[in-house]
């Protein structure tokens, strides 16, 4: 039981939000942030706590890493929103969570590209499909976003087809654009996706990101920014190359791939020892949800371990991911009825996550994790 109580929001007029924006609010979502600040031009929000990522956008409600689902992630109140990083053949950083493309995108209904599909070895595994780093950009825009998960969420389908793969330049420059608009502070949370491969091939993704995040002033201390990634080198060089913080993220099992080598698992590095290392290139830490909060036998969660703990003690802090809405991606005892698919207590959830400790959360739907995280009082 939680040892917190709750308190409900006020709630928030809608207005035409439409005039704010070419996209259209989901039936179910939460009230507008950009509707609340047309009524206040005035107030300069600050960032609240615990934060809120948009994971890949509003990854819930549209088509991943597009810019539809990053300006919706805003507008549900998101405080950072989250493009995982690629490049491009012609050095170009892109959002997309994987280099190999057809899940995401329509690249298998061109047969002007129909000679590009090819089979490679990523991080140690064999991946055929379609790669980033073999289109320009050029070639890449004339492609077209597709929902992940067309099983799970069918209704995000209505927008296959419709938005393009963005560039990081892009995303900066949507993230000023509702800046400004609702008079607020939007993070931004990039993620470096292969790190090693990149550099393998001769296109390293640290420095472009740092440059293109200079270019908008956002490489400092205190930029709304923080750079995550799974593996630990990249990071360590970032520690050299810009003082904005950064975030080692961590799986439930396994090792970081540039690592592998020497056997370093992510046991390890969230061990109070590992975690002691990580403060010295890192401010955050990003571990899985199932790392903070255990699940028994039956997939349903209990007691936290002593992650949050430990990283505080070392002067770390703790954003988990993934929390999802949908029932298969949430502890059983936060299920609600045999539906795969359909919505359980994700508010349950989000507050035994609270209750934990951490101090932020990656969120598919942005406005689950603000209505629970701004319903908790301490
Ligand atoms: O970056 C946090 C979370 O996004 C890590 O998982 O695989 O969704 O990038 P992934
Ligand atoms: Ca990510």
């Amino acid at each position: 039981m939680t040892s917190r109580t709750l308190r409900h929001a006020a709630p928030v007029a809608l207005l035409a939000a439409a005039a704010l924006s070419i996209f259209t609010l989901p039936a179910d979502a939460a009230p507008d942030r950009g509707a609340h600040h047309a009524d206040s031009r005035q107030r300069v929000r600050q960032l609240a706590s615990p934060l809120v990522f948009g994971h890949r956008g509003a990854s819930g409600y549209r088509p991943e890493h597009t810019l539809a689902s990053y300006e919706l992630a805003i507008r549900l109140g998101a405080d950072y929103i989250e493009p995982d990083l690629v490049s491009t053949k012609d050095g170009v950083l892109v959002a997309r969570h994987e280099n190999e493309i057809s899940g995401t995108t329509d690249v298998a209904d061109h047969p002007e590209f129909a000679d590009r599909r090819t089979t490679k070895s990523i991080d140690g595994v064999q991946v055929t499909g379609w790669f980033t780093e073999d289109f320009t950009l050029a070639e890449l825009k004339t492609l077209r976003a597709k929902e992940r998960l067309p099983q799970v969420r069918p209704g995000n389908t209505r927008y296959d087809g419709r938005f393009e793969i963005p560039t990081l330049t892009e995303v900066l420059r949507l993230v000023r654009t509702w800046e400004k608009k609702l008079h607020t502070t939007i993070g931004v949370a990039p993620e470096t996706k292969h790190p090693t491969y990149f550099d393998s091939i001769g296109l390293s993704l640290e420095e472009p990101l740092v440059a293109t995040l200079d270019r908008f002033g956002l490489d400092r201390r205190k930029s709304p920014v923080v750079i995550q990634s799974f593996e630990v080198s990249n990071l360590q060089e970032l520690d050299h190359l810009t003082d904005v913080p950064l975030v080692q993220l961590t799986g439930a099992s396994g090792g970081p791939f540039d690592l592998s080598a020497q056997g370093t698992t992510y046991a390890q590095i969230t061990s109070a020892e590992g975690l002691r290392k990580v403060a010295r290139y890192a401010d955050w830490i990003g571990p899985d949800k199932i790392q903070v909060l255990p699940r028994d036998v039956a997939g349903a969660t209990g007691r936290p371990s002593d992650l949050v703990r430990d990283a505080h003690r070392a002067g770390v802090r703790v954003v988990v991911y993934t929390v999802r809405d949908e029932n298969q991606f949430l502890p059983t005892n936060f299920r609600t009825g045999t539906d795969p698919n359909a919505k359980g207590d994700v508010r349950g959830e989000v507050e035994s996550l609270l209750d934990a400790g951490i101090d932020g959360l990656f969120c598919d739907y942005a406005d689950s994790c603000v209505d629970a995280r701004d319903g908790w009082v301490e």
